[in-house]
Parts: C-alpha cells; sequence; structure tokens
C-alpha cells in the first residue's frame, strides 16, 4: 500500500489551534493563506528570497514559503493578523504607518513581523554582519541604520520605502528602549534612524 500523501495536523497560529487536512507538500504559507484565509501572510517569489511571507515561528523569523505546513505542527505561529492587541496597533505596526514605511504595502506584513524578530534579537545582544565588535563584553551594539539595513536584509520592497523603514524599525526600538543613533544629515538616501525625541515617542 502506498504511504499516505496527507494528514491532519494541528497549527498553533496566533494562540488559537486549527486543524486541517494538508498534502504533505504543502507550505505553511499555502496552508496560511489558501486554507486558512490568513492571507496578511503575502507570497512574492514563493523560493525564501523577498520575505514577503516572513511569519515568527517560536518568535524567530521564518520564510513561510519554505516551511512545510506539517513540519510546523507543535510551533507557535505568529501571523501579521496576530501583532495587533485587538484594535490597538503593535508599536511596530504604529511606526510603520506614523513614518510611512510602505507604498503599495504589499511587503509590510512581512516587514513588520521581520521587524518584530529583529528587536528582539538585537536587545538580546545578537550581533549582526555589520557589527563592529562582537565581543560579549562589548554589550548590545547600538541600532545604528546600517545594523537596521542589515538585520532587514532578508526582506525586499520592490517599492523602495526602505529609508522610512529603517526609521520605523529605529523608531519602534527606541521606544522598546534600545540604544539607537540619532539620524545624521536629511539629504536623499540618509536612511538614519530618527532624532532622539522621535525615536522616543
Ligand atoms: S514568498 Fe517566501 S521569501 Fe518570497
Ligand atoms: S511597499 Fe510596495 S513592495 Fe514594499
Amino acid at each position: 500500500m502506498a504511504p499516505p500523501t496527507s494528514s491532519a495536523v494541528t497549527l498553533r497560529i496566533n494562540g488559537e489551534k486549527h486543524t486541517l487536512p494538508v498534502d504533505h507538500r504543502t507550505t505553511l504559507l499555502d496552508a496560511l493563506r489558501e486554507q486558512l484565509d490568513l492571507t496578511g501572510t503575502k507570497k512574492g517569489c514563493d523560493q525564501g528570497q523577498c520575505g514577503a511571507c516572513t511569519v515568527l515561528l517560536d518568535g524567530r523569523r521564518a520564510v513561510s514559503c519554505l516551511q512545510l505546513a506539517v513540519a510546523a505542527e507543535g510551533r507557535e505561529i505568529t501571523t501579521i493578523e496576530g501583532v495587533a492587541d485587538g484594535e490597538r496597533l503593535h508599536p511596530v505596526q504604529q511606526a510603520f504607518l506614523d513614518l510611512d514605511g510602505y507604498q503599495c504595502g504589499y511587503c509590510t506584513p512581512g516587514q513588520i513581523c521581520s521587524a518584530l524578530a529583529v528587536i528582539e534579537e538585537h536587545a538580546a545582544g545578537w550581533p549582526s554582519a555589520v557589527t563592529a565588535d562582537v565581543r560579549p563584553e562589548a554589550g548590545v551594539p547600538a541600532l545604528t541604520a546600517d545594523e537596521i539595513r542589515e538585520r532587514m536584509s532578508g526582506n525586499l520592497c520592490r517599492c523602495g520605502a526602505y529609508v522610512s523603514i529603517v526609521q520605523a524599525v529605529a523608531r519602534a526600538a527606541g521606544a522598546a528602549g534600545a540604544p539607537v543613533v540619532p539620524r545624521q544629515g536629511t539629504g536623499p538616501g540618509d536612511a538614519g534612524a530618527p532624532a532622539d525625541g522621535e525615536a522616543a515617542a
């Protein structure tokens, strides 16, 4: 007898359990969008290169187009639908809204999910590829624009809203108590973090 090609899986998404039948080849992205109607998570490239499908798995970033739904069983899955607290936006969402961290908005759910994890990773002292001093005694690196760009580099924006995205992440991180670096200058291409007052807003 041929082995089964589908199974019933129970996925815990945004704090709720969903039991659904899935073909073993179904990605988490397709299960979310096509079977559970959670269409906030977007499909861009469908091959792990654009970040539009980013969700959190146990608090860590994951591209859901490269994750099989059956492999996500037992994990805590957070999608953009689970980020706000009821009607109250999460500070990261509010910062994207206030600072125009988007144009068409297609990449935005993935950008916001990624930013949530970036802020956590940074606060936990994780270095990035551009962190100058990675010795443990150096402590948490300042969240410069370069740090944010590097840490968010897995999320592409075809509208090129990067300047505002960097500012929104900086503001949200500053509100969460991260040491951010004030913006230097205002010229084109300057993606520095907002000034101190802004970051603390
Ligand atoms: S749709 Fe998953 S990375 Fe592009
Ligand atoms: S806002 Fe349009 S792709 Fe990013």
